[in-house]
């Protein structure tokens, strides 16, 4: 498979993203963004979505150079509309806003409606921790036909709806991170299996009729046989509905019921950002979230497991390991070939 040094992704996504009209500075946060999951070992939301922006960029549904636009703003409230533009713009504006608030009020409520892909939530999270702040995101995807089933559902009524909670150590990382799809895996680990011809782990996706596979093609067919399944059954299932109602309809923002928009990403998201000096256990908090992560990685290992990681322990092992090097499966290096034609861009070489 090829290899590519971050920096090297990094000026490429900058280079199309000029190229698509973006201004520099907008260019650089998509690149930051999309490099920084390749990195974190999310490559569902890596380099591998810019095809999908360049392609939705000509259809009309990404605008470029958009900024939010405030739509409720009380202090320590806040909604904002991110009008179809990139989500790395949008969030970044979005959490500037609530690292602000938050700092002035203790806690802020950010609600951002109707953005292009905000990609990786865990970036978002990151932006409140290098803060020194905490954060709660709930986030739904709109724009796009459902992709996972309810628990018990025989097709698919809501998309991957991630979930997000960071908890700040005093290094401006954070002490623990927990981002995730409430499908069993994301639509992206769906598209780099098809990419890749192998399965999907078991149980993780239904076909047309309701049946379990392993397969993935039927997700990429159009229109699209299956659909995949929510993490932790009733649980997982009902917490991804809860992002359509917190996440997008508690702030205004479209729920995927009805949807008969252009095909598009859009992503609403609910913010809650606190600062630990406003509930007065700043001093030692850092310790304690630390003493009290080892104390739950001390538990024995069970059988079957080789030890018990953190939330973000992962994540932070693959930046480690990717450093140097970043691997791109064939199908998605000719996809960003491709894409960089389709900008006008056919002289970029990867
Ligand atoms: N913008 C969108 O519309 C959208 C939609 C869905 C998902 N996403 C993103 O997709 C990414 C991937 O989501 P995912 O659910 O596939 O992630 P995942 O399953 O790889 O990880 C989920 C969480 O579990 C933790 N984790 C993973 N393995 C672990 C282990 N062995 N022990 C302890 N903790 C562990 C990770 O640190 C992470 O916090 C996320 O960054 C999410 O924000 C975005």
């Amino acid at each position: 498979m090829p290899t590519f040094h971050p920096d090297v992704l990094h000026s490429f996504v900058t280079q199309v993203c000029e190229a698509m009209g973006s201004q520099s500075v907008e260019a650089n946060l998509v690149a930051d963004q999309l490099v920084g999951a390749n990195l974190a070992g999310h490559d569902s939301h890596g380099v591998g979505m810019l095809p999908a922006y360049v392609g939705m960029k000509e259809f009309g549904s990404l605008q470029i150079n958009q900024h939010v636009s405030t739509v409720i703003d009380t202090g320590g409230v806040v909604v904002l509309d991110g009008n179809s533009g990139f989500g790395q713009v949008n969030g970044k504006e979005a959490m500037d806003i609530a690292v602000e608030r938050a700092r002035a009020n203790g806690v802020a409520l950010v609600g951002l409606r109707n953005s292009f892909h905000i990609g990786r939530i865990g970036h978002w999270a990151e932006q409140c921790v290098a803060a020194g702040l905490a954060s709660i995101h709930f986030v739904n995807v709109a724009g796009h036909s459902a992709l996972v089933a309810p628990y018990g559902g025989a097709d698919a009524r809501f998309a991957t709806n991630p979930f997000c909670v960071a908890v700040p150590a005093t290094d401006g990382q954070p002490a623990a991170l927990l981002d995730m799809a409430t499908s069993k895996i994301a639509m992206g680990k769906a598209r780099v299996a098809k990419n890749k011809g192998v399965p999907v782990p078991d149980g993780t996706l239904i076909d047309g009729e309701g049946r379990v596979t392993t397969d993935p093609r039927g997700m990429f067919e159009d229109p699209r046989q299956g659909a995949l399944i929510a993490m932790g059954d009733h649980k997982g299932s009902g917490l991804a509905i809860m992002c359509e109602l917190v996440g997008a309809a508690l702030i205004g923002g479209p729920t995927l019921r009805g949807q008969d928009r252009p095909p598009t990403i859009i992503n609403n998201m609910l913010t809650i950002a606190i600062d630990p000096a406003a509930l007065g256990g700043a001093d030692g908090l850092a310790t304690e979230f630390d003493a009290y992560l080892d104390w739950v990685r001390a538990s024995p290992v069970r059988e079957g497991f080789d030890e018990v990681l953190m939330p973000g322990e992962p994540e932070q092992r693959a930046r480690l390991a990717r450093a140097e090097g970043i691997e791109v499966d064939d199908t998605t290096h000719q996809e960003l070939l491709a894409a960089a034609a389709q900008a006008g861009r056919p002289d970029l070489k990867l």
